[in-house]
């Protein structure tokens, strides 16, 4: 045992002793990784073409180029790895890749020919060309990366993929990153279709509205849909051997009963960031399960207001509202209900008394006009009146003397009526009331 221990100690020095002497670019860092595989990791960023790899090592197993996100290198990948043929994985993070390029005029306006990039890479188990600017994988792209087992192609700028460009990698391929692209969904679906080794995949990011049945195969057995904008889940679209999901940020608001008990079936499951909705519709068959498994212990209520942020697990039957037909919105912003309805009745009492105004002032000038007309009628009619009464008078039935100035009788206002009445009251007197 302690002779082993001492042979391989000294073994990992002298390997050790020879990688020290080993070439490596300046940039970088070269050293055995835990498992004692040469490893080139090159991460300061700023890197620009074309990648040292004449100073590396050509036995390096590991090449790790990446960047911080503020000093990103700016790199194109040709067929320089070609004398690497121990090369195991290759991580190319942030370094603003555009294309798997063989040849060097990279840059100009001539058409790239993508071909045979990795063809001596038969030993490549881990491709990484994560977060950069990949548009384009064409056909040969991947030709002869026979042992490949993990590729991440995830946050790139990929649209289109020839689902014939992953035929090389297709019966060795097991993990495929490819979230962060806007890949149509049907190319997805065919692409899917043909890898017919791979069990973990990961879609997160990709926009997709739902997860239709069929649409995965059942062999994925980890599967990552994260970041989507999936609204429900069901039992079926679910691959048969799945064990671990995050279907993390996503747009789910409840889950139905089928859909919950195969999710317990699971070894872990994501469900965190959606907008769960704590009412009887959408969270009832959560409830009944919620404190008989580990799968809703972090979650929290996104909706109606009152129950906003708290968690799951702490609800009661007794808390939860029954669900309306009331619609999203109003389901989801009570305050703003509130609001609404005090605008309106706020717009129901100035709209009142605009009303009581107008109808005031209508009523005042209503009155004012009736008066006025009254006035001239009265005046008009005292006219008259002493025209009829000197009409009367003139009869001579009563014989008595009248002062028939009409400047001074204008000046009483009186009806018809009054001034008979009064006329005969004035007869003792002789004269009538408003003589001066
Ligand atoms: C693929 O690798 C083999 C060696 O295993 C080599 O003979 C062949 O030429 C390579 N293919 C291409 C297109 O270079
Ligand atoms: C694919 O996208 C189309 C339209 O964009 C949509 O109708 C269809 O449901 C989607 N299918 C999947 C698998 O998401
Ligand atoms: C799923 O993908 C998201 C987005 O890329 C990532 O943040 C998350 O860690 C992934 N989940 C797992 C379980 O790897
Ligand atoms: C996905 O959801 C986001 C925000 O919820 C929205 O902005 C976006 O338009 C949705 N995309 C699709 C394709 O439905
Ligand atoms: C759950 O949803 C699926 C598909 O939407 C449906 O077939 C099933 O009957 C639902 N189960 C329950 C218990 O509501
Ligand atoms: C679940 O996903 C969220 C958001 O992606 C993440 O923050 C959290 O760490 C994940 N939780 C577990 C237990 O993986
Ligand atoms: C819940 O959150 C705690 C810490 O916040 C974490 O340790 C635990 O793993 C989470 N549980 C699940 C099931 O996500
Ligand atoms: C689950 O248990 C907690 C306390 O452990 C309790 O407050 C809560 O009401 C229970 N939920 C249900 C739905 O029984």
């Amino acid at each position: 045992m302690l002779l082993n221990w001492h042979l391989t100690s000294s073994c990992l020095l002298l390997l050790w002793l020879c990688t020290s002497n080993a070439l490596c670019p300046a940039s970088c860092e070269c050293k055995r990784n835990e498992k004692g595989k040469r490893k080139v990791t090159c991460i300061k960023g700023g890197m620009t073409d074309p990648i040292p790899t004449e100073d590396m090592d050509p036995g390096m197993e590991i090449l790790e180029i990446s960047a911080p996100p503020t000093k990103r290198n700016t790199l194109s990948v040709s067929s320089i790895f070609q004398q690497f043929k121990s090369l195991e994985e290759l991580r190319l993070t942030r370094s603003n890749v555009h294309q798997i390029a063989q040849h060097a005029f990279w840059g100009n306006m001539l058409p790239v020919v993508l071909e045979n990039t990795f063809v001596n890479q038969q030993q490549l188990r881990y491709l990484c060309l994560a977060r950069n600017r990949l548009v384009k994988i064409t056909n040969t792209a991947f030709l002869n990366l026979t042992s490949l087992v993990e590729l991440d192609i995830s946050r790139n700028k990929l649209k289109k993929l020839e689902p014939i460009a992953f035929h090389h990698i297709s019966e060795t391929l097991q993990r495929l990153v490819i979230g962060g692209n806007s890949i149509s969904n049907d190319t997805l679906k065919t692409l899917l279709q043909s890898l017919h080794k791979l069990h973990s995949l990961d879609i997160a990011a990709m926009k997709l509205p739902s997860l239709p049945k069929n649409f995965l195969p059942d062999r994925i057995s980890e599967l990552n849909i994260s970041k989507n904008n999936i609204s429900e889940l069901t039992a079926d679209s679910l691959p048969a051997q799945l064990t671990r999901l995050d279907v993390s940020s996503n747009l789910l608001r409840g889950l139905n009963e089928t859909v919950v008990l195969r999710l317990e079936t699971l070894k872990h499951v994501n469900l965190s960031d959606n907008p769960w909705t704590c009412n009887l519709c959408h969270i009832t068959p959560i409830l009944f399960r919620v404190n008989k498994t580990n799968l809703f212990k972090n979650l929290t209520c996104a909706s109606p207001k009152i129950l906003k942020n708290v968690k799951i697990h702490h609800l009661k039957f007794e808390d939860i509202t029954v669900c309306n037909n009331l619609n999203v919105e109003e389901e989801q912003d009570p305050i703003e209900k509130s609001k609404i309805s005090l605008l309106i009745g706020l717009a129901c009492i100035i709209v009142l008394a605009i009303f009581s105004i107008v109808f005031v002032v209508c009523s005042c000038m209503k009155r004012h006009s009736r008066n006025l007309m009254q006035q001239q009628k009265r005046a008009a009619e005292a006219e008259n009146s002493l025209e009829s009464a000197t009409a009367i008078f003139s009869k001579g039935e009563i014989s008595f003397k009248f002062p028939l100035d009409l400047t001074e009788r204008r000046m009483s206002v009186s009806t018809i009526d009054e001034i008979k009445r009064d006329t005969p009251a004035s007869v003792p007197n002789g004269t009538v009331g408003t003589g001066i």
